[in-house]
């Protein structure tokens, strides 16, 4: 009854297409507890979640030691005054100034990765001057209109057209395609080290330099997009410590509240930052940087480096890569590639068909993952950094028995 109850509301309320396709799925429960890397639904069932909020649960979910530090901001000071000094706030920007490659050092929060997104274009228009931007085609930034123009999805751009002036899109780990046309009047390239959204899209071994290289030649600014990659997920801290990469502006969010508080951050060397320096208030927001949600930056940041989450992230990874690797070997019909970096890892199938089958044949086993929003073809792991072996074995068993279930049928899909 509560089930229906809350499909009905959904079908009413919140969006009928919605909630047609949550059923077509078989996403007919309501999620009322989580804890780790389990959600618990109103019937008690318990699901392993290896979709972990699109990139959101590194810690899990509700990991005490977040709990407790928001709890206490709670009981003190949960919003800023706006008018003093806030003490979490100047903590969390020091620590992200700590662990930030380069000279990344100033930090603005906000409360989602758009946002950040938002805030970071901004920046590079007040710090160079220049109105062109360079994203990639396939990328995600965000759905405000200004990472919404970043964003290389069709899809989502063509109705809200016209978009913000002079964005050009770009191949992703091409450097011919960026070379042509990054220039003197080129405010920024904005990359994700990772494609998301796109289908964890790993580019080429040195990519992110040759990038680097090329916007210092040309006096253009790098942001990197780590809304997904940052915080752990991909066994580094940031997805361009892969390459040893410092970008002059950074966007985080996602990971960063430890998944119990919505906070984003661009971050900034304090030659870019200079503008606002000056001018402080040309960017602002209410809610950013509220004291809950940087206590619980700031317990994530700390949780990660006591529970030692980078290499663990780093083991479990290729544990569960090499796994799928073994699957896909073994249904070649079915899975094209398996590819990514830490607990951030994509399933390639060879039908977009298949996709929604293995999505609702895992959910059957009580296991959550989806695939990815800007390529169906593409299934998303991105769970917990801490989930143990034990639990990545049993979910490597019901996806083998649900690719094989698949593969009989593949034909048809
Ligand atoms: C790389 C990247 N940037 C930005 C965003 C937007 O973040 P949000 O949904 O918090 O606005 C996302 C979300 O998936 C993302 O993956």
């Amino acid at each position: 009854m509560y089930v229906e109850e809350t499909i009905g509301k959904y079908e009413k309320f919140v969006n009928p297409a919605l909630a047609r396709l949550f059923r077509f799925m078989g996403l007919s429960s309501v999620e009322t507890t989580a804890q780790g890397w389990t959600i618990t639904d109103s019937t008690g069932r318990q699901f392993i979640d290896c979709l972990g909020g699109y990139g959101m649960f590194c810690l899990g979910h509700r990991h005490p030691k977040v709990v407790e530090a928001v709890k206490e901001a709670l009981d003190t000071m949960p919003m800023c005054g706006e008018v003093l000094f806030n003490r979490p706030m100047a903590d969390l920007a020091e620590r992200i100034a700590e662990i930030a490659p380069g000279d990344l050092q100033y930090s603005f929060f906000v409360n989602s990765g758009t946002e950040a997104v938002e805030g970071a274009l901004k920046l590079a228009r007040l710090a160079t001057g220049r109105k062109k931007y360079i994203a990639a085609k396939n990328s995600f930034h965000g759905k405000t209109y200004g990472s919404l123009t970043a964003t290389g999805r069709e899809l989502f751009r063509k109705p809200f057209e016209p978009l913000l002036q002079s964005f050009t899109h770009v191949d992703f780990g091409s450097i011919d395609s960026l070379a042509e046309v990054l220039d003197e009047e080129t405010a920024a390239v904005i990359l994700e080290p990772i494609q998301g959204e796109g289908g964890i899209i790993v580019p080429p071994a040195g990519y992110l330099k040759e990038v680097r290289k090329l916007c210092t030649q040309a006096g253009a600014l790098l942001i990197a997009d780590e809304v997904q990659t940052g915080i752990g997920r991909t066994g580094k801290w940031f997805g361009v410590d892969h390459e040893e990469v410092a970008p002059d502006i950074m966007a985080l969010a996602k990971a960063l509240g430890g998944g119990i508080m919505p906070i984003g951050a661009f971050v900034g060397t304090p030659e870019v930052w200079q503008s606002l320096i000056e001018a402080p208030f040309l960017h602002t927001s209410t809610f950013g940087g509220n004291q809950m949600a940087c206590a619980a930056g700031l317990a994530t940041l700390k949780v990660i480096k006591e529970e030692d989450l980078l290499a663990r992230a780093t083991v479990s990874g290729s544990y569960l890569l090499a796994g799928l690797e073994e699957i896909r070997s073994d249904y070649p019909a079915v899975i094209r590639e398996v590819r990514g970096r830490g607990m951030m890892i994509g399933i390639e199938l060879t039908k977009e068909g298949a996709g929604g089958m293995l999505m609702s044949l895992m959910i059957e086993s009580s296991i959550l993952i989806a695939y990815t929003l800007n390529n169906p073809k593409v299934i998303r792991m991105e769970p917990p950094l801490t989930m143990p072996i034990a639990i990545i074995d049993r979910v490597l068993e019901a996806l083998r028995v649900a690719v094989q279930k698949t593969d009989e049928i593949i034909e048809d899909l």
